[in-house]
């Protein structure tokens, strides 16, 4: 492939470009923008999961010092482009808007908004808004709506069958088993803020955490009717997201709406309890599974079955159960995924949205099939390999899977597992070994950058793209370092801010791909541009050339040097001064992948896990991890690392600690605060987290080989979890989280 930089012997270690800013405290989140007359909005929540309001007091907080405004469903201001549609107002089965009626669909709903000049004053006049309600009954337990519940229909709901759906029930050998995650919140550290300034009646900026500007941007306009030019959403800094920054949220309209009103800025920070119940969580899910193969191990029938959630008021659906169909090679596959609509808020993605869920089940399945066979758990996968996709029956463009397995295998001497339960001790603890297998479609998209290079020999990049963590600007410095030439201390790579071209949201483990593939591009044409300014010049020319073309030329260091003659050169810089020019400034578009339309295309993970299990307390510890990823050519190896870390931190919260519990009398969070809902602290995570990469380039997804990874670390890695910890104790633990009381009961 022509332009192909991939070379075996490079690994970038560079430092993350705005690591400094970070642990310095100069960067600057959503929430800490200090602007001039700044009023401070707090949301008020329902207190009823189901129902509607029918008498709203706010005459206590307006008369509360320091109040400017409250806002209710009785008083606010119509929005144009944010109405529910005639006839279905109050209708909770068509949707949410904020404060444009009286229906309560979930437990704390947002039912107002206090304004107040002081973030103090605003939290205490909250808390005197009273609102009176009509009950009505509200169902949020999925376990008795799978049941007496109906289940949504429509395309995104039907079977899939290759082959023989049953074929498992005839092999040789099966299983079959039921496995329930729990409702996980994304709980980034911080939380979701916004800052609006109306600059005009028309004309609006907003600091917003979002994972998504565009996305963000268009949706203001819509909602307010505004013109793309006159809505600018900054988005600088994100302490993580996790998928919870993709909506614009009620609060962020409802502080739209408040900023517009009193004619000030006005922010709105959720608070952690908010957090729960209003921006999005990872569905609960019961999933069946049913496996069937040979005495041999080979996989003749795979049936996987998930029942999941959504909102009555909005739908939400991800790929459960699409791993089963394409990570083994398997003639017979029958799937089937339905959702349930409760009286609870919209769930949506979150990290490996679906493929996680579903790979707990499946991967624990696989786990039970090898001990039903008395099979390696490795092997068996090394067995069931798939060659190519049969789901889509296409080949891969990469899948270094098997390479995964070894690396891994041989790093976390997979070899000295004891296969029989119980048999392995370290003093009073048990000791498990299990495995995982993820896998996470890769892609690419569009995108686009703005490019300029300065006789001062410096590049600048920006694109309409923001960073919830993974370190984009660190990537991209990188791969216009090594596309261009030039030293990553003289490369500034800017995002965050609409007015820039627009880049990609920050999502589906597809933002290194994309942008990366349009910086690569805009590298090139920038090589191009500076050949053509130097063509002429006489100290390139040889007996043969005379005209200097892009490919007589070797491109480092910020200088352009012969090929053949390396003692002939000139510096980026002086091209652009010896033509009399200021600087080289264009935009770079790429379109979206057409290459892979005749491949199919994954990232791939195995998760090695040691863990120690207290037989008296049920108490498990992860002491030794190993994370090996095929995601193609690293593109960082620091940055990359840190993903793959975050999802084993992720993984071990999932596995042993993280679950929401609702009281369904009321429809009610019970552990929605960080005592009760559980996340790893330091003490849970071991010190020996080996993350290994194949670094094998994907020769067909985009000029870089990178494909994504900020999903795929965590698929599989429950599973292999709940695997060690059958491999420990002998119990199969098929509800997440593994908790003492599971393993001692
Ligand atoms: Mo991720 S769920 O695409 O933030």
């Amino acid at each position: 492939m022509e332009n192909y930089f991939y070379d075996p012997e490079f690994v970038s270690y560079l430092d993350r470009v705005d690591g400094v800013a970070k642990v310095t405290g100069t960067a600057k989140f959503s929430a800490e923008y200090d602007l001039p007359n700044l009023a401070y909005g707090v949301m008020v929540g329902a207190t009823i999961a189901k129902g509607n309001i029918t008498a709203i007091n706010t005459k206590d907080a307006e008369r509360s010092p320091g109040v400017l405004t409250v806002i209710t469903h009785l008083n606010c201001p119509k929005v144009p482009g944010y109405q529910p549609k005639e006839g279905t107002q109050n209708d909770p089965s068509k949707g949410f808007r904020v404060f444009t009626d009286a229906a309560i669909r979930f437990n704390n709903q947002p039912i107002a908004i206090v304004i107040a000049d002081t973030l103090e004053r605003a939290v205490h006049a909250a808390s005197l808004v009273k609102a009176q309600y009509k009950k009505e009954v509200s169902h949020t337990d999925l376990d008795i709506e799978k049941k007496s519940g109906k289940a949504l229909e429509g395309g995104a709901y039907k079977d899939y069958v290759r082959g023989n759906a049953d074929a498992w029930k005839n092999a040789e050998v099966k299983i079959e088993a039921e496995y329930h995650m729990p409702l996980e919140v994304h709980n980034p550290m911080e939380m979701h803020a916004i800052i609006v300034n109306w600059d005009s009646n028309d004309k609006v900026t907003v600091y917003e955490k979002t994972q998504a500007l565009q996305a963000t941007q268009q949706s203001i306009m819509q909602a307010f009717a505004l013109k793309e030019e006159n809505v600018r959403v900054i988005s600088k800094f994100l302490g993580g997201a996790f998928g919870s920054a993709f909506n614009t949220w009620p609060h962020s309209i409802a502080a739209l709406i408040g900023a517009k009103k009193i004619g000030r800025p006005v922010k709105v920070m959720l608070s952690r309890d908010q957090m729960f119940t209003n921006v999005g969580y990872r569905p609960a899910a019961i999933q069946k599974m049913g496996l069937g193969a040979t005495k041999e191990g080979k996989l003749t029938g795979i049936s996987h079955e998930a029942i999941a959630m959504t909102a009555k008021y909005q739908q939400f659906t991800e790929g459960i159960v699409n791993a089963s169909r394409s990570l083994y090679n398997c003639p017979n596959v029958f799937t089937k995924y339905k959702v349930f609509p409760l009286d609870l808020s919209v769930p949506t993605w979150m990290r490996g949205p679906g493929e996680t869920t579903g790979a707990y089940a499946l991967e624990s399945a696989m786990d039970e099939l090898a001990y039903a066979l008395n099979v390696d758990p490795l092997q068996l996968r090394m067995i069931n390999h798939a060659e190519t996709d049969l789901e889509e029956e296409k080949p891969y463009s990469s899948k270094f899977l098997k390479e995964a397995y070894q690396l891994g295998a041989d790093k976390f001497g997979w070899k000295d597992r004891h296969s029989t339960p119980g048999t392995l001790k370290e003093g009073e603890w048990l000791v498990g070994y299990g495995l995982g297998n993820g896998i996470f479609t890769a892609w690419r998209g569009a995108s686009k950058v703005g490019v300029k290079f300065g006789s001062d020999g410096r590049l600048t990049i920006s694109s309409g793209v923001t960073d919830m963590g993974p370190g984009t600007a660190t990537a991209m410095t990188n791969v216009a370092a090594e596309t261009f030439g030039l030293q990553a201390r003289n490369i500034k790579f800017e995002l965050g801010d609409s007015n820039y071209p627009p880049g990609i949201f920050q999502g589906g483990s597809g933002t290194t791909s994309t942008l990366g593939t349009t910086v690569f591009n805009a590298c090139n044409t920038l090589k191009k541009k500076l050949t053509e300014l130097i063509k002429d010049n006489p100290i390139f020319h040889t007996e043969n050339i005379h005209i200097v073309k892009m490919e007589d030329l070797v491109f480092e260091d910020g200088f352009m040097f012969l090929a053949t003659e390396r003692s002939k050169k000139i510096s980026f810089a002086d091209a652009i001064k010896n033509a009399g020019i200021q600087q080289i400034e264009f935009v770079e578009e790429s379109k979206g992948e057409d290459e892979k339309k005749n491949y199919s295309a994954f990232s791939y993970a195995v998760h090695f896990v040691k863990a120690l299990v207290h037989p008296e307390t049920g108490v498990v510890k992860i002491v030794k991890v190993v994370s090996s990823v095929d995601a193609g050519k690293i593109v960082n190896q620091k940055t990359a690392e840190s993903q793959i870390f975050g999802s084993v931190v992720g993984g071990i919260g999932m596995s042993l600690m993280e679950e929401g519990v609702i009281d369904h009398r009321y429809g009610r969070w019970i552990n929605n605060n960080f005592a009760d809902y559980h996340v790893p602290v330091h003490a849970d995570i071991p010190s020996s987290i080996e993350v290994l990469f194949v670094n094998k380039p994907d020769p067909i997804l985009n000029p870089i080989g990178s494909k994504g990874m900020g999903e795929v670390g965590l698929v599989g890695f429950a599973a292999a979890v709940a695997n060690a910890v059958y491999n420990a104790t002998g119990k199969r633990i098929r509800e997440l989280p593994i908790t003492p009381d599971k393993l001692i009961s």
